[in-house]
């Protein structure tokens, strides 16, 4: 269904790598709303060819970007208003990446360059996201800067590994970027805190079917989606919630806000019978 939210809004959308990814959905719902926008992703992610489909499906350009790159960044941000026709009014930033986990490190023995890496491409990117489309002037007002975060932010999560703390410094320069924004373009900047969710970056994570099944087995109404996801990110980039902005929103289904579960119980006092 199309309520048409985002009719003449253009946008840059990071990170759909491929049908699974929230970003994919992402721009599929804003195409179906009436937004346009640019799509990028690392030039090596583009290797793998599937973007150029979702290119093709919602008649968009594809500019590669490395986004721990600010030169990338300037050339993608330029470009993109020059192919869009005019300033930006949305970006989404759904990049993240942990050599560590990638490479089975455990958290008490770090590979630091990887944790360096996986900083910079997981968090810091996302400032240099920001400072490169605030120094550009490229933000119209009333604009929306959405990054996707997970809640091992704020909670332990054993094998989420080094992207917590890449989750919590993305969620803090939310906030602080977020605030001269706000007072110096009128542009708020969101991140949404997402249900574990089967893509490729989700499904890298240890043990990642044991924590999406217990997820949903804690929260009263289910793991959110990716679709979920999508749908959310459009209210944001929508008019209607224009004073939304230095927020960690949770997308999951309740479970930020559970204790314990009745499905969860049962299931642990089965267990305990054995
Ligand atoms: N999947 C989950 O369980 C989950 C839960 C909460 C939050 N998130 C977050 O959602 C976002 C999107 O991930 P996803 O789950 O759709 O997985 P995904 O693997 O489909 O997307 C991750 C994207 O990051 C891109 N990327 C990696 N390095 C990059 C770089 N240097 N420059 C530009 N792009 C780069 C990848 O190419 C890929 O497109 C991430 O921030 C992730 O941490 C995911």
């Amino acid at each position: 269904m199309s309520y048409n939210l985002l009719k003449g809004k253009r946008g840059i959308i990071f990170g759909a790598l491929d049908e699974n990814s929230i970003a994919w959905k992402t721009a599929e719902r804003v195409h179906e709303e009436g937004g346009t926008f640019v799509l990028t992703n690392a030039p090596v992610a583009m290797r793998m060819g599937q973007i150029n489909e979702l290119a093709e499906k919602t008649g968009s350009q594809i500019i590669p970007a490395d986004a721990t790159s600010v030169e990338d960044l300037q050339n993608l941000v330029e470009k993109s208003m020059e192919i869009l026709g005019g300033k930006i009014d949305f970006v989404l930033h759904s990049i993240g990446m942990s050599i560590n986990v990638r490479k089975g490190n455990h958290y008490t023995d770090q590979n630091y360059a990887y944790t360096q890496k996986g900083t910079d491409v997981s968090a810091m990117s996302f400032h240099k996201v920001m400072q490169t489309l605030y120094k550009a002037e490229a933000m119209n007002e009333w604009g929306s800067i959405v990054g996707l975060s997970y809640m091992a932010a704020q909670r332990v999560f054993p094998d989420y590994n080094d992207m917590a703390d890449n989750k919590a410094y993305l969620e803090s320069v939310a906030r602080s970027f977020g605030y001269f924004f706000g007072k110096d373009k009128k542009v708020r900047v969101n991140t949404i805190s997402q249900s574990p969710t089967p893509t490729t970056a989700g499904s890298g994570v240890k043990g990642f079917d044991g924590f999406i099944a217990y997820a949903d087995k804690m929260s009263p109404l289910g793991n959110a989606t990716a679709l979920d996801c999508a749908n959310y990110t459009v209210s944001l980039f929508s008019d209607l919630t224009k004073r939304v902005t230095l927020q960690n929103l949770y997308n999951d289904g309740g479970f930020s806000n559970m204790g314990v579960s009745n499905e969860v119980m049962e299931a642990f006092v089965a267990s305990e019978k054995k």
